[in-house]
């Protein structure tokens, strides 16, 4: 952990004991530990949600469950999180982290690609009407298709309702000149210009960790 990281750490509130467990199982049972959001910006997403008071919340790339588990603490009563998976290995360390947390009843763990959970919620929201639109919507999946998830969401988040996209500095790739071209480096520099050029939103980006580009739909 570099200087920064650790003051950060140490002057800002620890993880509960279910998410330490969350962690730990992280680096016992997967090899990628380092795509954990961590213990600072993981209360900043507790305190974001608690700030805001969400009544309904999706995330877009569940991994262990360790964000999803701190969003859902500080969910109002009623409140609920959806959140979308990819990798069905990590179901188990899932739904053990959210019932280790108390959480459990209020997350739903879609499994599948992003894409086409994101077309059903759609489906189901815009046409069928059997579902709320979302007060809240984290977006930490495939960096290649953060624009992708953008346009699916834009339409299922309410009017006044938030956007929230993570690792959108991408370790300062999208800042070096001349710019990396990997599909990843690419997607999240085409997903940041479109969010500032959109004129149907205000957006900041905060740089917590890897970046944040928090987004108020108008
Ligand atoms: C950076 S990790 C998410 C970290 C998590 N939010 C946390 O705080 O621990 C990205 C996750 O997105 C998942 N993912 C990647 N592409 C996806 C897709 N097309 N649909 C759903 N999930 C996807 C990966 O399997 C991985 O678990």
């Amino acid at each position: 952990m570099d200087r920064l990281s650790r003051y950060l750490a140490e002057h800002s509130t620890g993880q509960t004991e279910a998410l330490g467990w969350i962690e730990r199982q992280t680096h016992v049972r997967t090899n990628h530990a380092r795509m954990l959001t961590g213990a600072v910006q993981g209360r900043f997403l507790k305190m974001l949600v608690g700030a805001l008071s969400p009544e309904r919340v999706l995330e877009i790339g569940t991994f262990t469950g360790y964000s999803a588990v701190c969003m859902a603490m500080s969910l109002p009563a009623g409140g609920h999180l959806d959140t979308l998976e990819i990798n069905d290995e990590l179901e188990d360390l899932i739904m053990e982290g959210f019932d280790r947390a108390g959480v459990g009843e209020k997350v739903s763990l879609i499994i599948g690609d992003a894409k086409e959970s994101l077309a059903m919620l759609r489906k189901e929201i815009l046409e069928d009407r059997a579902r709320p639109e979302y007060d809240l919507v984290y977006i930490d999946a495939n960096k290649r298709e953060y624009p992708e998830y953008y346009g699916l969401v834009f339409d299922i988040v309410k009017a006044g309702g938030y956007i929230l996209a993570d690792n959108v500095l991408w370790d300062g790739k999208v800042l070096e000149d001349p710019m990396p071209t990997d599909r990843q480096t690419l997607g999240i520099a085409e997903f940041n210009d479109m969010v500032a050029r959109d004129p149907r939103v205000e957006s900041v980006i905060i740089p917590v960790r890897d970046g944040l580009n928090f987004i108020r739909k108008l």
